[in-house]
């Protein structure tokens, strides 16, 4: 049977099409049913309607306190009967309630090597603690916010030349198969966790590097 899995955004939407083309690319035993965002302008719900998802908003701004929030959020998943909800740019710290009620089957991306610069700027952040790679981690969600077992992380060279843009767009561009790598196992219940670890059931490395080692060194050879 699909497994049905449910998106929370905030914003551009670009994990969740990737995720979306992914999953129909690769023939997952799993599929997208549907799309929640926190910003009514979210441009990612208009991505999600083109593709004929169903999107539903709820605005943060118009609840009393984040339990209201969260208890909202969370009947408003329920609805949807997911097997899994990624947060794909979501930008709402979750309360435990919601955490409790979906742990194990909560999966974010955060565009850092967690456990370094949690939380937000985190591009900004690296390039002044003047670290020389960044990247992204896709995890299971823990009360702590950005903790949680990791299941893959990408790893990003820093530039000299980088700016806060150039390095976001270039990790985005990692979070981009990152995410869907991470999903994809979970969905092929091809994960385990061990002693709070997360472990590939066949040992497949849960490592990204960008540039792709096989493409930099393909292009060594040609010098
Ligand atoms: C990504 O960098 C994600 O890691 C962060 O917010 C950004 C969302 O981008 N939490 P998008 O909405 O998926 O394009």
């Amino acid at each position: 049977m699909s497994m049905r899995i449910l998106v929370l955004i905030s914003g551009r939407g670009s994990n969740l099409a990737a995720l979306v083309e992914a999953a129909r690319a690769q023939a997952w035993p799993a599929q997208v049913v549907g799309v929640i965002s926190n910003r009514p302008q979210a441009v990612g719900l208009q991505w999600a309607q083109s593709q004929g998802l169903p999107t539903q908003v709820l605005d943060h701004q118009h609840f009393a306190s984040r339990e209201a929030f969260d208890e909202a959020l969370r009947l408003a998943c329920l609805a949807h009967r997911p097997d899994l909800v990624v947060l794909a740019g979501f930008m709402r710290v979750l309360g435990d309630a919601f955490l409790q009620h979906f742990e194990g089957r909560l999966i974010n991306i955060h565009p850092s090597l967690l456990p370094a610069f949690t939380g937000l700027r985190t591009h900004q952040r690296a390039l002044q603690a003047g670290v020389k790679v960044a990247g992204a981690t896709a995890h299971y969600v823990t009360p702590a916010v950005d903790h949680g077992p990791v299941i893959a992380q990408a790893v990003v060279p820093v530039l000299a030349r980088d700016t806060e843009h150039s390095l976001a767009d270039r990790v985005l561009q990692a979070e981009h198969h990152l995410l869907p790598m991470a999903v994809g196992w979970h969905v092929r219940g091809e994960l385990q966790l061990q002693g709070g670890c997360v472990r590939h059931r066949h040992g497949a490395e849960q490592t990204l590097f960008f540039p792709d080692a096989g493409v930099t060194q393909a292009a060594a050879a040609l010098d």
